[in-house]
């Protein structure tokens, strides 16, 4: 096993469409997604798509909650790790909702990203499994941005508001200029109802 480079905006490989998958069992696939499990790790990121690791396929990892009822509140995050490959997304409505993202190929930024509200998502994982989930909220952003990855789109193509692209270490101080905006509005608004 090993840590593997991560390609960083700019990179070509960053920047193409990757290929499908034809044998997710082959053993130089579960070898590449042992690594990236274990990069992802090293890096304390959510998720990696290959393309992240200059390997041109379609294949992403990440973490996020599955809502498995039988899932006990110990259970170690490893739990919710999902290996994706060839996945299709398909949003379930036009309802777009943005949240702050970041990402190891854009290292020390943040951006305020529009996304698809819910989506359902299909793809195989390791050992022959199928995966069909309906998501919504943190699941449905994070399963788009590392599918981006699989078509050479990073997270800043996606803005519609660079005002919204900030260093890290910024990123606390625009939250709070955000939340007093929110605050000011919602004090307009208890205002006009007021009235
Ligand atoms: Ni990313």
């Amino acid at each position: 096993m090993a840590i593997l480079k991560i390609a960083r905006m700019g990179h070509p490989v960053l920047m193409r469409r990757a290929e499908e998958v034809a044998d997710p069992d082959a053993p130089e696939i579960s070898y590449l997604v042992h690594n990236m499990i274990e990069t992802m790790a090293d890096a304390q990121g959510l998720g990696l798509a290959a393309p992240q690791v200059h390997v041109p396929k379609r294949v992403v990892i990440f973490h996020a909650p599955t809502g498995d009822s039988d899932r006990e509140p110990d259970d170690p995050p490893e739990r919710d790790l999902t290996v994706l490959f060839n996945p299709v997304i398909e949003p379930l409505s036009d309802e777009l909702v943005y949240g702050w993202e970041g990402c190891l190929s854009v290292p020390g930024l943040r951006g305020q990203v529009p996304r698809h509200a819910s989506i359902r998502y299909r793809g195989l994982t390791l050992n022959g499994g199928k995966i069909d989930r309906t998501v919504h909220g943190i699941h449905a952003r994070v399963v788009q941005h590392e599918c981006d990855h699989l078509d050479g789109i990073l997270y800043p193509m996606r803005m519609t508001d660079l005002t919204k692209l900030v260093f890290e270490s910024e990123f606390h101080r625009t939250m709070e200029e955000t939340e007093e905006v929110a605050a000011k509005s919602s004090h307009v608004e208890a205002e006009m109802s007021d009235g």
